[in-house]
C-alpha cells in the first residue's frame, strides 16, 4: 500500500521532475494533484531533455500510469498539445487517467489573469498567465467548470452563463475589455470534450484500489512550499496547496495512507516572479549561479532569481510537509565557489529568528544571518557516490543535512537520470 508524495521544498524548481522521473521505475502510478500548466519539469533520460507542464512526469516511465487529479486546473487545449508532443517523440500516452472533478480553465480565465496582473500594476504576483489563479477562484466561489460539465451540454451552458455573469460586468466596466459571449464558449469547450471523454475517471476510486492492491502510488506537486496558497509567501504565491495537504484534497487518498513525504531542495535558491527571497543575490554571484545552474523558466522562459541556501525555509518546509526525506538537487552547481554561505537564521529589525516568521511585514524584512562553508573546485559532475565528492562538498552537504530538519536521502550531480547519489532507498 505505499504511497509517497514529493513536494518543492523552496520556490519551485527544485528538480522535482527529475526526482519523480527516477522512482518511475518502482511505482505504478504517478497523481498530479495540484496546479497546472503553471508548472514545468524538465526531465532528462538518456541526454534527451523532456519539458513537461501539465501531465505528470511519471508518463516518461513505460509502466507507471499517469494520472491528473481532482486538485488540478487543466488547460484542455495545452493538454492535448502536450499528449500529441510526446507521442510524436514515441511516448505511449495511453494510460492517462483523468479526474472528472478537476476544473477546466476556460479561456476567459487566461484572458482575466493576464489582466489583473496588468491592473495590478507595481503590486503585481508576476504570475505565468495561465489562468491558474482565476480559475482556483471560480472553483471556491462555486462558478467552476468542472470536466464532467462537458459531457452535459445544458448543464455546461447553465455553469458557462453562470460563471460570466459576474465576469462580464468586471471585463467590460472595470477592465474595459470586450464581453464574453457564453455560446461561444460552449462551443469552444464542446469542441474539446470527446478526445477527453475516454481519459476521465473516478481517479479516488481507482487510487484507493490500487493502493487497496499493494500497489505503489507516487503523488507529483507542483510549485513547491513557499508558493502554498496557506503556507507560502502570501499573497506571492500560487492559488493552490503545494504542500503535502494538498495531496489528501487534491486526489480524494486519505492521510493515513501516505508513508513518505520527499522535499526536493536545491543546494542554493531559486525563485520565479515577485515577493520576498532573504538570500537573493543582487551581484555578479547571482549571475553566476543563474548561468551555472541554466536558471531560465521551463514554462516563461523568465530568468530565475537566485539565492544561496536557505536553511530556516528548509526546517519550514520539512515541519508543514512533514517531511520524511529530502532530495538535493544541482550541488554540482556550486563547484569552484570559494566559500558558500549558508543562511542559518534571520535578522528581522534586530531580533534573530530561528524559524519561519509567519507575519507578512517581519518577512519583508528579513535579513539573513549566514555561516559560511568551504567549497570545493574538483569537477562533480556526475558523481554516484558520497565518498567520491571532495571533502568539502561531503562537509557542505552534512552540515545542511544538519540544520534542514530532514536527512538528505538522495543528491543531485546533474540533470540525467544518472546524476544522483542515493543515500537512503526512498521506495521501501
Ligand atoms: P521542477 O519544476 O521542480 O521539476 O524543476 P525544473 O525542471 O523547473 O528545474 C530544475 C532544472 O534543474 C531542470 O533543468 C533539471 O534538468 C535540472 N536539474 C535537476 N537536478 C539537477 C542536478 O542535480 N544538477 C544539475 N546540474 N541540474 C539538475
Ligand atoms: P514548478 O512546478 C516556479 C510562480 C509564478 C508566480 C506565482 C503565481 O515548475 O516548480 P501562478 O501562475 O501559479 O498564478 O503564479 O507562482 N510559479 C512558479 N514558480 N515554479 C513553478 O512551478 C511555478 N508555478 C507558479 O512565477 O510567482
Ligand atoms: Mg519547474
Amino acid at each position: 500500500m505505499p504511497a509517497l508524495v514529493v513536494v518543492g521544498a523552496q520556490w519551485g524548481d527544485e528538480g522535482k521532475g527529475k526526482a519523480t522521473d527516477q522512482l518511475g521505475s518502482q511505482v505504478d502510478y504517478v497523481v498530479k494533484f495540484n496546479g497546472g500548466n503553471n508548472a514545468g519539469h524538465t526531465v532528462v533520460i538518456d541526454g534527451e531533455k523532456y519539458a513537461l507542464h501539465l501531465l505528470p512526469s511519471g508518463i516518461l516511465s513505460p509502466g507507471v500510469t499517469p494520472v491528473i487529479g481532482n486538485g488540478v486546473v487543466i488547460d484542455i487545449e495545452v493538454l492535448y498539445q502536450e499528449l500529441d508532443a510526446l507521442e510524436s517523440r514515441g511516448v505511449d500516452t495511453s494510460k492517462l487517467l483523468i479526474s472528472g472533478s478537476a476544473h477546466v480553465i476556460p479561456s476567459y480565465n487566461r484572458a482575466m489573469d493576464k489582466v489583473t496582473e496588468r491592473f495590478l500594476g507595481k503590486r503585481r504576483i508576476g504570475t505565468t498567465g495561465r489562468g491558474i489563479g482565476p480559475t482556483y477562484s471560480d472553483k471556491i466561489n462555486r462558478v467552476g467548470i468542472r470536466v464532467w460539465d462537458l459531457f452535459d451540454e445544458k448543464i455546461l451552458r447553465a455553469k458557462v452563463e453562470g460563471a460570466l455573469e459576474q465576469k462580464n460586468h468586471l471585463l467590460v466596466k472595470v477592465y474595459n475589455r470586450r464581453e464574453v459571449l457564453v455560446e461561444e464558449i460552449v462551443q469552444e469547450l464542446l469542441a474539446l470534450a470527446e478526445r477527453l471523454r475516454p481519459m476521465v475517471h473516478d481517479t479516488a476510486l481507482v487510487l484507493n484500489k490500487a493502493l487497496d492492491e499493494g500497489k505503489t502510488v507516487l503523488f507529483e506537486g507542483g510549485q513547491a512550499t513557499m508558493l502554498d496558497i496557506d503556507h507560502g509567501t502570501y499573497p506571492f504565491v500560487t492559488s493552490s496547496n503545494a504542500t503535502s495537504g494538498g495531496v489528501c484534497t487534491g486526489s480524494g487518498v486519505g492521510p493515513t495512507r501516505i508513508n513518505r513525504v520527499i522535499g526536493v531542495i536545491k543546494a542554493y535558491t531559486t525563485r520565479v516572479g515577485e515577493g520576498p527571497f532573504p538570500t537573493e543575490l543582487f551581484d555578479e554571484m547571482g549571475i553566476h549561479l543563474q548561468k551555472t545552474g541554466g536558471e531560465f523558466g521551463v514554462t516563461t522562459g523568465r530568468a530565475r532569481r537566485c539565492g544561496w541556501y536557505d536553511a530556516v525555509v528548509a526546517r519550514y518546509a520539512s515541519r508543514v510537509n512533514g517531511l520524511t526525506d529530502l532530495v538535493l538537487t544541482k550541488l554540482d552547481v556550486l563547484t569552484g565557489i570559494e566559500e558558500i554561505p549558508v543562511c542559518v537564521a534571520y535578522d528581522v529589525d534586530g531580533v534573530r529568528y530561528d524559524e519561519m516568521p509567519t507575519d507578512q511585514s517581519a518577512y519583508h524584512h528579513a535579513k539573513p544571518i549566514y555561516e559560511y562553508f568551504p567549497g570545493w573546485t574538483e569537477d562533480i559532475y556526475g558523481v554516484q557516490k558520497f565518498e567520491d565528492l571532495p571533502k568539502n562538498a561531503q562537509a557542505y552537504v552534512l552540515a545542511l543535512e544538519g540544520i534542514s530538519g530532514c536527512r538528505i536521502s538522495s543528491i543531485g550531480t546533474g540533470p540525467g537520470r544518472e546524476h544522483t547519489i542515493v543515500r537512503h532507498e526512498l521506495v521501501d
